[in-house]
């Protein structure tokens, strides 16, 4: 089993990277394989807006976004963090989200794989914002294993022992999710059923040359039957 941990907090040694480091433990213990991206870390431009990717497949801008695309593509599953910030994620993670929406959203690409999202807040706010880009809900559309939000303070006071004990039983089941493999619920296979109808009538079969990529990748998921 091979699970990515993102970290989307540019702050060294804070409470998400305590947090995310604590999950790496635990699913280690379990004989997983980690792999570990920091976005802060890492070259990663600005989505340009140029769409190219829905025909092609691929980013024109070079940097490191197309190694953690493939190291998203090869993992089970995915352990992401983001601290809360102007109670929205933070500016790095919501970069490296607008450039993976088309390559790996629109695409289905992550249906089948699993995420447990981990958010801390000082006080109040953004806690849906963090559940669906942490969680790589919505357009992603990835199973939702858990999501742990914690209230920290400001400054956060980092007390990770009062999480750890959530953080064990969210990354078990996130092992045991992927093992498993359930069935959505009734409810969210309705519900994802209707955004594929609505994206394939309202966009992608209405500019069949802007979304080729896209067309291709649902051919191959039989959510579009081949002419
Ligand atoms: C620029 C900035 C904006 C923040 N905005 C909020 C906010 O809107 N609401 C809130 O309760 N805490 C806010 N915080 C506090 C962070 O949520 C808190 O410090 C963080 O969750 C701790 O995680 P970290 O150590 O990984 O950064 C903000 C912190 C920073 C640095």
């Amino acid at each position: 089993m091979n699970i990515l941990i993102i970290n989307g907090s540019p702050k060294h040694g804070g409470f998400t990277g305590g947090a995310l480091d604590f999950a790496a433990t635990c699913l280690q213990g379990k004989g997983v394989t980690i792999n570990h991206v920091r976005l802060a870390d890492m070259t990663i431009h600005d989505c340009r807006g140029c769409f190219n990717c829905l025909k092609t497949g691929k980013c024109v801008i070079p940097d490191d976004v197309e190694t953690i695309i493939k190291e998203m593509i090869k993992a089970d599953g995915f352990v992401i963090g983001s601290p809360v910030r102007n109670a929205l994620i933070t500016a790095c993670f919501k970069k490296f989200i607008e450039r993976i929406t088309y390559i790996l959203g629109f695409t289905l690409a992550l249906e089948d794989k699993y995420t447990l999202g981990i958010a801390s807040v000082g006080y109040i706010g953004g806690k849906s914002i963090s559940r669906k880009f942490c969680c790589l809900q919505d357009v992603f559309h990835t199973h939702l294993s858990d999501f742990v939000f914690c209230s920290v303070g400001i400054p956060s006071e980092k007390n990770m022992a009062k999480v750890e004990s959530r953080l064990a039983i969210a990354t078990d089941k996130l092992i045991a999710d992927i093992s498993r493999r359930p069935q959505r619920s009734f409810y969210q296979r309705t519900s994802y059923l209707i955004d594929r109808v609505v994206i394939r009538k309202f966009m992608i079969e209405r500019h069949p040359d802007v979304y080729a990529n896209v067309i291709e990748s649902w051919k191959s998921k039989g959510y579009i039957r081949p002419r």
